[in-house]
């Protein structure tokens, strides 16, 4: 698997990230020294960040939660006829879990929910608010970055598995990154056990629209977006011994035609030095750091990156305006 840090899955009882975390230590003195500064979009995510990423799914202009939450209660059935009971259902990057209550509702009763992800507070808020709502579901969550090897409760090595990776994450990489995540995610929910069904994966997409309407879901009136991209620098602060000021940079987002993606930056607004963890680092007015891609694909698009990562295309649903997409795969890699 790509190997963005060392850390790997741990049941969601055994730690909690310390407050220095030698990877994020890693990834940042790498990426401020490139030429072209750029930091790993995972570590938005501390507990400011999942809140503030929470924040953004409730904006007027960040329609893909909410369309995508629409595809999936207006489609529970379909994915429903296709899901074996006793089935678990896996979820990458799962956050608050909260589209994944539509789908746990509309599944045919459920052996297990595994919710992966690098937010521990995400985790540990949506298990509380899914034992009120789904008293009898077991609910298993797994701190860990889901590029590296993780390893999913062995007890339940036999029941069918069925993935599930909403709100166009998969768009937070790059198309050769993203085929093979789809691969090792296909691996991993297929599990050591070769006889039983072919897993599937529920996989929602970003499609390619207008820039009147991408840009300012990335860059909205409230200035929640601005400060989701501007808490990374505060998180420095806070985790690494950082001085960054942050009136001092300006957040960015762009559309690169070329590469079909919004782009992210962290723009320098004067000549200026910060250190970090120790290391001093230079900016120039107007220099960037490159916090997140956001690819946008076609129907057409996803369908040959999901069948040159091993899956097969079941089914693809999107709204009445094309804004999003919802796909069902079944893996045949
Ligand atoms: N699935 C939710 C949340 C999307 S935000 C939704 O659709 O609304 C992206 C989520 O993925 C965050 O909760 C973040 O913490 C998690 N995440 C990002 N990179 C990750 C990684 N490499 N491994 C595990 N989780 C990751
Ligand atoms: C999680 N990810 C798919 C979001 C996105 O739209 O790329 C993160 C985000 N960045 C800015 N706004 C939301």
């Amino acid at each position: 698997m790509n190997n963005l840090t060392p850390t790997s899955g741990s049941a969601f009882a055994a730690h909690r990230a310390s407050p220095f975390d030698a990877a994020f230590a890693q990834d940042v003195l790498t990426g401020l020294s490139h030429a072209h500064k750029s930091l790993p979009c995972r570590w938005f995510y501390d507990a400011r960040g999942s809140e503030l990423f929470e924040a953004i799914t409730e904006l007027d202009e960040y329609y893909p939660t909410r369309t995508e939450a629409d595809i999936l209660q207006a489609r529970g059935a379909q994915m429903a006829a296709r899901t074996s009971p006793g089935s678990v259902l896996v979820e990458f990057g799962s956050g608050s879990s909260r589209k994944t209550e539509l789908v746990i509702e509309a599944l045919p009763a459920l052996a297990a929910y595994i919710p992966i992800d690098v937010s521990i507070d995400a985790l540990a808020d949506a298990k509380m608010r899914l034992a009120r709502r789904f008293p009898s579901l077991r609910v298993l969550p797994v701190v860990g970055d889901f590029l590296t090897p993780l390893e999913l409760p062995i007890e339940l090595e036999n029941a069918p598995r069925l993935g599930f990776f909403p709100g166009s994450t998969i768009g937070n990489f790059t198309p050769p990154a993203a085929r093979n995540l789809l691969n090792d995610m296909g691996h991993l929910l297929r599990g050591s056990s070769a006889s039983g069904p072919s897993p599937r994966l529920i996989i929602g997409i970003d499609l390619q629209k207008e820039l009147s309407r991408l840009i300012p879901a990335y860059d909205d009136a409230k200035g929640v977006t601005a400060a989701f991209n501007l808490n990374l620098l505060a998180r420095m602060n806070r985790e690494l011994s950082a001085d960054f000021d942050l009136a001092h940079f300006a957040h960015e987002a762009v559309w690169n035609a070329a590469e079909g993606r919004v782009e992210m930056h962290l723009v320098s607004t004067a000549a200026q030095s910060v250190v970090v963890a120790g290391q001093q680092f230079a900016f120039a007015d107007g220099e960037r750091i490159h916090t997140e891609n956001s690819y946008k694909y076609t129907l057409t698009g996803f369908h040959k990156l999901a069948q040159s990562a091993g899956w097969q295309v079941l089914d693809s649903w999107t709204d009445a305006d094309s804004l999003f997409s919802v796909h069902d795969l079944v893996f045949t890699g």
